[in-house]
């Protein structure tokens, strides 16, 4: 049974939806998925997943503080520990979002993570079509 880890993290909870819905078309499959705010992940939750989503609001052109915290306090520890890991991520923005969403990618590509599913780019409250395409997301993610 697959393991999948969603991290992310949020201000006004755009993101928590897009986060809900992964993780709802995830447990869909019978998937074991855990849910963490990014500071409260830590590095074994990556060791021990088999597949990572990870989530962000677009801060400034960027992934948001926390989440570039998450990959700091971490990096160490999974690099090379977690070579070839399944990700993808999901982001929500103003009117931008894509350099957020490349931000963590150029983390993951360092990581030498693959990614496995095309990530969310979504503006401000996702829609129903949004939610549904994370969960759609996150079915492809578990069954992977
Ligand atoms: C400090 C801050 C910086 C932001 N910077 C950008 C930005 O550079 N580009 C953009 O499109 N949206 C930007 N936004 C808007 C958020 O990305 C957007 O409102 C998003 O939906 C928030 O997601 P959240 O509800 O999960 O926090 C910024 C918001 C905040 C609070």
């Amino acid at each position: 049974m697959a393991k999948l880890l969603i991290v992310y993290h949020t201000h006004t909870g755009n993101t928590t939806a897009m986060a809900e819905a992964v993780y709802e078309g995830a447990s869909s499959t019978g998937a074991t998925v855990t849910m963490k705010r990014a500071a409260d992940a830590r590095a074994e939750d990556i060791l021990d997943s088999d597949a990572v989503c990870f989530g962000t609001p677009d801060n400034f052109s960027y992934m948001s503080g926390i989440m570039k915290d998450f990959f700091d306090r971490v990096w160490i520890a999974i690099r090379d520990s977690a070579v070839d890991k399944p990700y993808t991520a999901f982001c929500s923005s103003g009117s931008g979002g894509k350099q957020a969403l490349d931000s963590i990618d150029a983390v993951c590509e360092g990581l030498e993570f693959k990614k496995v599913v095309e990530g969310i780019l979504a503006k401000g409250k996702p829609s129903s079509d949004v939610l549904k395409q994370c969960k759609e997301l996150g079915k492809k993610l578990a069954q992977l």
